[in-house]
């Protein structure tokens, strides 16, 4: 939360309401998204409004009413204050997204995350992005490697359409294919043995996945594997995703290159990513 906005609410709510709210907003462009505890909801308007005031790049605030959820990741939003709009444009790594916010996943957290993989990409590489959302790592990885060939899956048709429109934007169509469906039945039909690296940006799932990340590598390439951790910090996060990366891939010929904690998201819940190479 910016500095000033941190001082404005410190008038608008007591010490202890502001702490509360302290971890609950994300800056998505000029769409500010807000999560409100109940004990806040009569008090809302005042947020957003001392929010739009303040934060001179938000033109719209919205409450996230629902959690992050289904197939497709999304969340139910609440206009509280500004212009009833969910599309708009987010800069990151010299790149720039359309993004919708209410038909599509998106999160401004996991910008480091795309960096990296990106710088670890090499000369001709063909990637496998099975749950591309609106492009994000895919045109990261594209904008960063200009030998590299993506394939960038995701079944929500609105996701895959923002995926092509931001691949155009970035000025890496010729690189980055998107395409919608299911990950499992295109790699089925048409990706098989295809990638030197594969993407399972999918944590709540992508144990389900695995034999068809595994169905889309070369004789050996590399899964970037995803996965959501109970654990009590951060480094028992990593040892015990350590341990369940080994279980999820033993039936492969593999090797755990790393493991990183990505972030926190939620009470004892950490977001991982174990780079894995696979021998098939
Ligand atoms: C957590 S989001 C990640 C999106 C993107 N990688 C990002 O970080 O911005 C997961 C995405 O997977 C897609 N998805 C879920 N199941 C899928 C499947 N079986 N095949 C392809 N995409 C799927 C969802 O529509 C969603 O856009």
């Amino acid at each position: 939360m910016p500095h000033m906005l941190k001082q404005v609410l410190g008038s608008t709510l007591t010490p202890e309401e502001a702490a509360h709210f302290h971890s609950a907003f994300d800056q998505i462009g000029d769409i500010v998204i807000i999560k409100i505890p109940d004990e806040l909801m009569p008090k809302k308007k005042l947020i957003a409004d001392a929010i739009l005031a303040n934060v001179k790049t938000a033109k719209t605030v919205f409450a996230q009413v629902s959690p992050v959820r289904g197939d497709y990741r999304v969340r139910d939003l609440e206009l509280v204050a500004g212009e009833n709009r969910t599309i708009t444009e987010y800069k990151e790594h010299a790149c720039r997204f359309k993004v919708d916010v209410a038909k599509t996943y998106f999160s401004p957290r996991l910008s480091t995350e795309r960096q990296r993989i990106a710088g670890m990409v090499g000369e001709n590489e063909t990637i496998v992005n099975m749950f591309a959302g609106v492009g994000t790592y895919s045109v990261v990885i594209a904008k960063a490697n200009k030998t590299c060939r993506v394939y960038s899956i995701d079944s929500n048709s609105a996701a895959s359409e923002l995926d092509r429109i931001n691949a155009k934007l970035n000025k890496v169509q010729d690189r980055v294919f998107s395409i919608c469906g299911d990950a499992v039945e295109v790699i089925k039909d048409s990706l098989a043995g295809q990638a030197d690296r594969v993407l399972m940006p999918l944590p709540e799932r992508a144990k389900e996945f695995v034999d068809s990340a595994v169905l889309a590598l070369k004789e050996k390439g590399i899964a970037h594997y995803f996965a959501h951790i109970k654990a009590d910090g951060k480094k028992a996060s990593q040892e015990m995703g350590l341990k369940i990366t080994h279980e999820t891939f033993a039936k492969y010929d593999h090797h755990i290159l790393g493991v990183r904690v990505v972030r926190e998201v939620g009470p004892r819940m950490f977001q991982i990513v174990a780079d894995v190479s696979v021998r098939r």
